[in-house]
C-alpha cells in the first residue's frame, strides 16, 4: 500500500466523520477495473430524487482530495466510472475495499453518502521478485538437503490470491511448502535423488505460483541448479590394452602411441596425469610417457635383447583416482647382426693323401637377427679343393673335394665368409690356414735320362769323374736322396771295383787307373733313393768312356832295326826322281837323279812321329847304296 493511498483513505474518514446532517445514503458494489463510463449506478432513482432537483441543486460529488474516479452525470441522474479503478491500489490487501464519497445539493443544502465497494477481481498473477534464481550444488549434496526458494506474492485476494505453488520437473527435487505463522509459505525445494554432474550440468527447474480466480493467474520462477563436480569419477583409458611396434635401434624420442584416459569430472577432478608404472624391470627407463598421453622412446631397443616390451600405464586424477592399462610394444627386427662364425674344431694340417671329403674344420654360425636377416648361407672361396657342407641347423663342416699335393700347394688360406640375407646382407668371414702336410709320393728323379762322362786314362784312383744328381718333390726326409750303386760286373769284376759313388753328393770316384788300350768303355747303373718310408727310388744308366792317352811311341817295323847289323837299301843310280820320304805311309823316294858326285852308300836318319800330345817318336837309321845293278 502507497502512502497516498493511504492519506486517501485517511481523508474520506475524516470527511465522513465532519459532516452533520446526511439525508440519505446508497451504496453500491462494483468490480474494480470497470471501463471508463461505465454506469456504476442510479443515484437519483435509487436516492429518489428528481432529475431536476439534481440541476437546480447544483449537484456536485465531493470525495476529498483523492482522485476523482467517480462522476456524476446530472442529465442522467447516474454515477458512472470516471478513472480505472484499482482495487489493490486503492486498499492493497484491506477489505472490504469502498470509495466514499457525497453528493451536495444546494437550496436547500442536502447531502448524501454514496458508498461504493470495489469487489476485487483477478487481475494480479502471482510473482515472483525476480523471475530467476541461480543455485551452485554440488554432486554431492545428501538427500533431504533444502534449498530456500522465493516466496510468490499477489495483490489480488481471496480466492483470486495466491493458492499454491508447484515444482516442475520433479525428477531431483521435491517442493515443500511450510505454514509460517504470518500464514504464509516457506517454500523450499528438497533434494530427493541424487545430482550427477556428469549426465547432467544444469538442472532447470521453474516454481510455479498460482492463485485461485477465475481462470486461475500463475508466475513463474526460473530455477538454475549448477550441479558442481565432485571428484566422483575415475579417469577411464579409452582401450585396455594398446599396440605399438618400433623398430629396433630407433632413435631416442621416437613416438610409439598415445594413450588417452578420460575423466568425467572437470576441472581439476578431470585432469589427468599419466606414468609408466613398471618399476621391477627396465621398462621404465626405456618409454617415458608425456603429459598428453604420448608414448616414446628413451631408451635403446634392441631386438635381439627383447622382442616385446609391455608398459604398464596409470592414470590418475588430481584427486586421486586412477585406472590403468598396458602398451604392449613389438620390437622389429632390423639387420643389425652380422653372422657370427665360431670355429669349434679345425685342424692345422692333413696329409696330402687325405681322402675325399675329409673334414677339415667344422664351425657354427649364428645370427641373432630374425627371419631372413637371421638366415645364413656360408661359401669359400673359389678355386681350392674344398667345399663347405651344412650339417645340421647352424653348423657346417669344411671337407677335401678333391685330391691334395702338397707339392702343388703346401698351404691353403680358406676364407669361409657367412652372409645373411637381409637387405643390404650382413656378412662375416674366418680365414683358416691349412698345411698339406707330406707324404712320401715321389720317387727321386734323375736330371737325365741317362750319363755319359769320360776319363782319361792312366787317371789317378780316386779321382771324381762326375756328377749325377736326382731330384726329389717331398720333403724333407722324404726328399733326402741317397746314391747306391747298382751290382753289376763288368769283365766279370764287380763293378764297384772299379768306380765308387758318394751317397750323398752323387759323385762318382774311379776307383782305379784305367787304361784305354784294355778298356774302352762300361756302363753301371745308380739308384736315387729317398729317405722316406717305405723309400722310392729311381735308376739311371751311366756309360763312363775312357779316353785315350798318348802313351806308346811309334815303332818302326821294317826295317827291323838291330844294334849289329845295318840294313842297307839299293837305290838304282838312274832313278829319275828326287829322294824324298811320303810323310804318311813312310815310303823313301829320291828327290833328284843320283849322279857320280853322290856317294855311292848314304845312310839316312828318318824320325817317326805320332801326332799325340806330347808327341812321342822313333828313330831307324836306313843305308841306302846307290848301284847299277843289285847284288
Ligand atoms: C696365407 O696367408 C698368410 C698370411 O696372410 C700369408 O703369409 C700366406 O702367404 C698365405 N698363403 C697362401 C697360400 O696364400
Ligand atoms: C731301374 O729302373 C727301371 C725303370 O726305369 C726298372 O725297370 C728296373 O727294375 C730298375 N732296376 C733296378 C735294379 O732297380
Amino acid at each position: 500500500m502507497s502512502d497516498k493511498t493511504m492519506t486517501r483513505q485517511v481523508l474520506l474518514f475524516i470527511s465522513v466523520l465532519s459532516l452533520s446532517s446526511v439525508h440519505g445514503q446508497v451504496s453500491y458494489s462494483i468490480p474494480e477495473e470497470m471501463a471508463k463510463g461505465s454506469l456504476i449506478g442510479n443515484m437519483a432513482q435509487d436516492l429518489g430524487l428528481d432529475i431536476k432537483r439534481l440541476k437546480s441543486g447544483k449537484a456536485r460529488i465531493y470525495t476529498g482530495n483523492s482522485a476523482e474516479y467517480i462522476e456524476l452525470n446530472k442529465e442522467r441522474g447516474v454515477l458512472l466510472i470516471r478513472e480505472r479503478i484499482d482495487r489493490e491500489a486503492l486498499c492493497g490487501q484491506t477489505t472490504p475495499c469502498a470509495l466514499h464519497s457525497q453528493i451536495i445539493l444546494e437550496n436547500p443544502m442536502e447531502l448524501f453518502q454514496i458508498t461504493i465497494e470495489i469487489t476485487d477481481i483477478n487481475d494480479n498473477a502471482p510473482s515472483f521478485k525476480k523471475n530467476e534464481k541461480r543455485f551452485e550444488i554440488s554432486e554431492t549434496a545428501v538427500i533431504g538437503s533444502k534449498f530456500v526458494l522465493e516466496k510468490a506474492g499477489d495483490a489480488d485476494i481471496g480466492l483470486n490470491g495466491l493458492q499454491s505453488y508447484s515444482l516442475k520437473p520433479t525428477d531431483n527435487f521435491a517442493l515443500k511448502l511450510e505454514n509460517q505463522v504470518d500464514g504464509s509459505k516457506k517454500v523450499e525445494m528438497v533434494l530427493q535423488k541424487p545430482l550427477d554432474r556428469e549426465k547432467q550440468e544444469q538442472v532447470s527447474l521453474v516454481l510455479t505460483a498460482i492463485d485461485g480466480g477465475e481462470p486461475r493467474l500463475s508466475g513463474t520462477v526460473q530455477i538454475h541448479v549448477i550441479v558442481l563436480d565432485a571428484n566422483d569419477n575415475a579417469p577411464v583409458f579409452t582401450q585396455p590394452v594398446y599396440k605399438a611396434t618400433i623398430t629396433e635401434n630407433s632413435p631416442k624420442g621416437t613416438y610409439l602411441t598415445k594413450v588417452s584416459a578420460s575423466d568425467a569430472d572437470t576441472g581439476s577432478n578431470g585432469e589427468v596425469s599419466y606414468s609408466i608404472s613398471n618399476n621391477m624391470d627396465s621398462v621404465s627407463d626405456m618409454f617415458h610417457i608425456h603429459a598428453n598421453g604420448e608414448v616414446i622412446l628413451v631408451g635403446k631397443v634392441d631386438f635381439e635383447k627383447a622382442k616385446h616390451y609391455q608398459i604398464d600405464i596409470e592414470a590418475i586424477d588430481n584427486g586421486g583416482l586412477s585406472d590403468s592399462s598396458k602398451v604392449i610394444v613389438d620390437v622389429i627386427d632390423i639387420n643389425d647382426n652380422a653372422p657370427v662364425t665360431s670355429v669349434l674344431s679345425k685342424s692345422s694340417s692333413i696329409p696330402e693323401d687325405s681322402i675325399q671329403n675329409t673334414v677339415v674344420a667344422m664351425f657354427s654360425v649364428h645370427d641373432p637377427d630374425s627371419d631372413i636377416n637371421g638366415q645364413v648361407h656360408c661359401g669359400i672361396n673359389e678355386n681350392i679343393p674344398f667345399t663347405i657342407k651344412a650339417t645340421s641347423n647352424g653348423f657346417y663342416s669344411l671337407v677335401t673335394d678333391s685330391e691334395l699335393d702338397r707339392e702343388r700347394a703346401s698351404e691353403y688360406n680358406i676364407s669361409v665368409t657367412c652372409s645373411d640375407e637381409g637387405v643390404p646382407s650382413l656378412s662375416s668371414s674366418v680365414t683358416l690356414t691349412l698345411q698339406i702336410s707330406d707324404v712320401n709320393d715321389n720317387a727321386p728323379v734323375f736330371e737325365r735320362s741317362s750319363y755319359e762322362a769320360y776319363i782319361i786314362e792312366n787317371n789317378t784312383p780316386g779321382l771324381s769323374i762326375f756328377t749325377v744328381k736326382a731330384r726329389d718333390a717331398d720333403w724333407n726326409q722324404n726328399a733326402r736322396v741317397s746314391y747306391i750303386l747298382e751290382d753289376s760286373s763288368v769283365n766279370g769284376v764287380p763293378v764297384s771295383s772299379y768306380v765308387s759313388i758318394s751317397a750323398d753328393s752323387g759323385v762318382i770316384q774311379a776307383l782305379r787307373s784305367f787304361d784305354y788300350e784294355q778298356i774302352k768303355d762300361f756302363q753301371f747303373r745308380v739308384k736315387a733313393q729317398d729317405g722316406g718310408s717305405p723309400p722310392l727310388s729311381s735308376n739311371v744308366t751311366v756309360k763312363i768312356m775312357i779316353q785315350d792317352q798318348n802313351d806308346n811311341a811309334p815303332q818302326v817295323l821294317y826295317p827291323v832295326q838291330t844294334s849289329s847289323s845295318l840294313v842297307a837299301e839299293m837305290v838304282p843310280s838312274r832313278s829319275r826322281c828326287g829322294l824324298s820320304l811320303g810323310l804318311q805311309n813312310g815310303e823313301i823316294r829320291t828327290i833328284r837323279q843320283v849322279n857320280d858326285k853322290d856317294a855311292v852308300k848314304q845312310r839316312l836318319t828318318v824320325v817317326v812321329e805320332d801326332n799325340g800330345q806330347p808327341s812321342r817318336s822313333a828313330t831307324v837309321n836306313v843305308n841306302v847304296a846307290v848301284a847299277d845293278s843289285f847284288p
